[in-house]
């Protein structure tokens, strides 16, 4: 849609100019042969007696009311004009500068005509100059395909800017009212859960289930996270000074029971403090994001290394390393767009959703680092300090 919009500008573009184009050479090969006829007829005029017929040669000198012409004499200078046009009210001395400007620039555009008067003897008496240029028509069609292809490329700017624009905002639409009702739908059976996990709490087999009525507890209070974290899509998320290690921690525990054993996690700093500006359900989100898919990109075996490293006063890099299949190299930029996956099950969001995150609500940076195929890939995290 977008790039038919750009064709079809250029199609219409290069149509109409190639129009005009075509036009205007065909004026000015016809303004050509009428200055011939206007010079034959002047030159014949003159250089006849009076009491013939000229009414014709007249006429022909007449109907040109559209070519600004001069005459001059042998000495160029100007004794008869046409179609030059005068400020009203100019006077004399006016009027013969106006000419002088418009001589000069007619001789910069065509050769003049000579026309040869005779005497009765037909000896050559003088030789006088027809100068003259295009008509205002023709200038303004040879300027025409320059006015229009600028109104083409403004107007296609334009569309292009307005689909764009368009196009997002709907994008964006869609995200926010997914997210909210999948939040809003999320609340009744999380309710209802919080409340079975009470009642098991007190019931009998307590005791006996201790660890699983816990580890049921947590989820339930991920699920809330989650469910939080959806409905907070589309409103402006909270974003202030937050312990990176702290949190990165807490989710990478989180996530260690619930992935293979065969897993392992590791996170790595040089210090226990250092903050960045972030909204922590929302962070906690992308790092869950990024570890399963280095999870998933493994076969159940393999190392997960996180390293956090302050980089200035002003950025904090994460950098989240695994060694998995990897990412071909064409690949590095595409893996962020919607619905690129390699999963059978995949909805290739989950960095859709990690890019967003980091860019439009911590005014951060993410990108794959590097990939080596089987070796390590790195997807690179850079928040505000
Ligand atoms: N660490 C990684 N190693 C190798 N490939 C990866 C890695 N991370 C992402 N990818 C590739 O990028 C694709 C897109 O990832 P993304 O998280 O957006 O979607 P997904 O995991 O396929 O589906 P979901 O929406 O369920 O997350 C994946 O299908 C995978 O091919
Ligand atoms: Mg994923």
């Amino acid at each position: 849609m977008r790039w038919s919009i750009i064709l079809i500008s250029v199609i219409i573009g290069v149509g109409s100019i190639f129009y005009t184009t075509n036009l205007a050479t065909e004026l000015k090969a016809r303004e050509q042969g009428l200055i011939k006829l206007y010079a034959d007829a002047l030159e014949y005029a003159v250089n006849n007696n009076a009491d013939e017929n000229l009414s014709f040669n007249w006429q022909i000198i007449e109907n040109n009311n559209s070519i600004p012409v001069i005459v001059t004499d042998g000495y160029n200078e100007p004794i008869n004009h046409k179609n030059i046009d005068f400020r009203e009210g100019a006077d004399e001395e006016e009027q013969a500068r106006v000419l002088k400007k418009e001589l000069a620039l007619m001789k910069a555009t065509y050769d003049p005509i000579p026309i040869t008067l005779l005497n009765t003897d037909g000896s050559i008496y003088d030789v006088n100059f027809i100068y003259y240029r295009n008509s205002y028509l023709l200038t303004s069609l040879e300027y025409y395909p320059y006015v229009q292809l600028s109104v083409i490329l403004i107007f296609g700017l334009l569309a292009f800017l307005a689909f764009n624009h368009s196009k997002i905002a709907e994008q964006n639409r869609v995200w926010v009212g997914l997210a909210k009702e999948t939040a809003h739908q999320l609340g009744t059976p999380l309710s209802s859960l919080m409340a079975w996990v009470e009642y098991l709490k007190n019931s009998p087999m307590a005791d006996e289930n201790k660890e699983v009525i816990e580890e049921l507890g947590k989820d339930i209070y991920k699920l809330e996270m989650i469910t939080a974290r959806f409905s907070n899509i589309g409103s402006i998320p909270v974003i202030k000074d937050e312990n990176v290690i702290e949190a990165i921690e807490e989710t990478v525990n989180y996530l260690r029971p619930r992935i293979s054993r065969k897993v392992e996690m590791q996170v790595h700093s040089d210090t226990r403090e250092l903050t960045a500006k972030m909204n922590k359900p929302l962070f906690d989100w992308v790092i869950e994001n990024i570890c399963k898919n280095a999870v998933d990109a493994m076969k159940g075996v393999g190392k997960i290394d996180i390293y956090i490293i302050k980089e200035s006063e002003q950025f904090v890099i994460v950098d989240v390393t695994d060694n998995g299949k990897g990412i071909a190299k064409n690949k590095l930029k595409q893996v962020f767009q919607p619905g690129y996956t390699t999963k059978t099950r995949g909805w290739g969001l989950g960095l859709t959703l990690v890019k967003r995150i980091i860019e439009n609500y911590h005014n951060g940076r993410i990108f794959v680092k590097s990939s080596d195929p089987g070796v390590a890939t790195t997807f690179r995290i850079i928040l505000r300090g």
